[in-house]
């Protein structure tokens, strides 16, 4: 299960990417927001994030207006890779180098069919492993050193 989350900023893209989901049959949990009206971006970020890090749902999608919120918040959360991207090589990059568990995007920076373009190249991409690893394992033992 993928979950999905959104600010006021990022719920035209939020439903544009859900819709291409689900043509691709994956499930989607949908955490919000679902209307125009002005909300937090932390509140959905958190909750995605959460759903990611404890493992009910496998990754996530965030949107807010430009992108940097969410990542900024989901990035709090322990265990999660929340990364901002806006094209298809850092889509790409961002599962093969980074694992990133969350993809986050700006819906006041991309269309709707880039957006679900980059969805589709970070969905697909598989990750490298290897060195790779070794810096995952870095960013771990940073998360640590901050945590106790
Ligand atoms: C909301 O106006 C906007 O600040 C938010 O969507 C996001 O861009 C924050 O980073």
């Amino acid at each position: 299960m993928l979950a999905i989350g959104s600010d006021h900023g990022g719920l035209k893209l939020k439903n544009a990417i859900i819709a291409y989901l689900n043509r691709r049959g994956i499930v989607v949990s949908d955490a919000g927001t679902t209307d125009d009206a002005s909300v937090d971006y932390p509140d959905f970020g958190q909750t995605v994030a959460e759903m990611v890090a404890s493992g009910s749902a496998e990754r996530g999608i965030l949107v807010c207006g430009t992108g940097i919120g969410m990542s900024i918040a989901a990035n709090k959360v322990p265990g999660i890779r929340a990364a901002l991207v806006t094209d298809a090589f850092m889509a790409r990059m961002a599962k093969e180098h980074n694992k990133a568990n969350i993809l986050v995007l700006g819906g006041r920076v991309i269309d709707e069919r880039a957006g679900c373009e980059l969805v589709e190249a970070w969905l697909d991409a598989e990750f490298a492993g290897g060195r790779h690893q070794i810096r995952l394992d870095k960013i771990s033992g940073i998360e640590q050193k901050y945590s106790r």
